[in-house]
């Protein structure tokens, strides 16, 4: 398989400028590291579909679920560096994973590129229309009450919703029995059919099924409110400060793409979120969009970095590990 890789990128090294200038030519694969229906796909289906259109080719989703992504940006890592394989993660596949498995196969920093920062997400305190509780205070005391009944859904460790348990937890004192799914679409499907009992979910994933009237939802783990759900209190505002989390995502390529693809990849990302369709359609989901100056290479790179200082420690002091 290296080997394999090795010579894809010796052939677009070869191809040169010429290669990046006729980019695309045919259709792109986008990996998506959870499973169909969940928020990092609904992401990848939304601005991938207008990425299409700005690029001329289509964006073909290609859904590699399983063990919080890390098999999906495995696969990304390994694929030919020519630009027909990009991939989309958040905070949890290309930064937290990174602190949690240490038996990866790739290097989350060193082996992918970043293409693009995408919107980001806070996470919502979510349960089944089951639960007894009125407020986050009562649900917290049937949790400690009940503990022992209670089952609570995440995408795997260092998944977005995983870590979100973790500052829950962590705030709260509470502690549940975990269930991993291959994504939270699925895992919101058995919130709401009461086979799981809570989750610390992203609110793209919830707020559909919360204004459907099929889960409860008692607050939202940011500073401020979210424009879209104004009615849902902040954490700290529910009785329980300190349970801050958002969940971002970005485009990555493989090590050796060439810039001008990179280059060519990030303005139609940038186009995509310039849309007001597009804006309209993720803010209604209560994602907030980066501006392009953030969403630029550099930039992301930065930010990544910056991300993966913050949540080492944090995760190391937890205590949270996969070898
Ligand atoms: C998904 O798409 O299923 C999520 O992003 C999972 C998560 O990280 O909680």
């Amino acid at each position: 398989m290296l080997r394999r890789t090795a010579l894809a990128l010796l052939a677009v090294a070869a191809a040169g400028p010429a290669f990046a200038q006729a980019y695309p030519t045919k259709p792109i694969s986008l990996i998506v590291p959870f499973a169909a229906g969940g928020p990092t796909d609904v992401m990848a289906r939304i601005v991938g579909e207008r990425m299409s259109r700005e690029l001329g080719q289509q964006m073909i989703i290609d859904n590699v679920a399983g063990a919080a992504g890390t098999i999906a940006m495995g696969k990304l890592a390994r694929s030919a560096p020519d630009g027909y394989t990009i991939g989309i993660g958040h905070l949890g596949t290309n930064v937290v994973n990174g602190a949690i498995y240490k038996k990866l196969t790739y290097d989350l920093q060193n082996d992918l590129v970043p293409v693009a920062l995408l919107p980001s997400n806070p996470l919502l305190v979510v349960t089944s229309n089951q639960i007894p509780a009125k407020d986050l205070k009562e649900l917290v005391a049937y949790l400690k009450a009940n503990a022992d009944k209670v089952s609570g859904g995440t995408a795997g460790m260092g998944s977005g919703s995983h870590i979100g348990v973790l500052a829950f937890f962590a705030a709260t004192g509470t502690n549940y029995q975990l269930v991993p799914y291959r994504g939270t679409g699925p895992a919101v499907q058995d919130l709401i059919a009461n086979q799981i009992q809570i989750m610390i979910d992203q609110s793209s994933n919830s707020l559909p099924h919360i204004r459907a009237g099929k889960i409860k939802v008692y607050a939202v783990t940011a500073k401020q409110r979210n424009a879209a759900a104004p009615d849902i209190p902040t954490t700290a505002e529910a009785g329980f400060p300190g349970i801050e989390v958002a969940i971002w995502h970005g485009l990555w390529a493989p090590k050796g793409t060439p810039p001008e693809i990179i280059a060519k990849l990030n303005a139609a990302a940038v186009v995509a979120l310039k849309d007001p369709e597009i804006r309209r359609k993720l803010e209604d989901l209560g994602q907030d969009i980066p501006t392009p100056e953030q969403m630029a290479p550099a930039a992301f790179t930065a930010f990544q970095k910056a991300e993966v200082a913050k949540w080492t420690p944090i995760i190391e002091k937890a205590g949270v590990k996969v070898e």
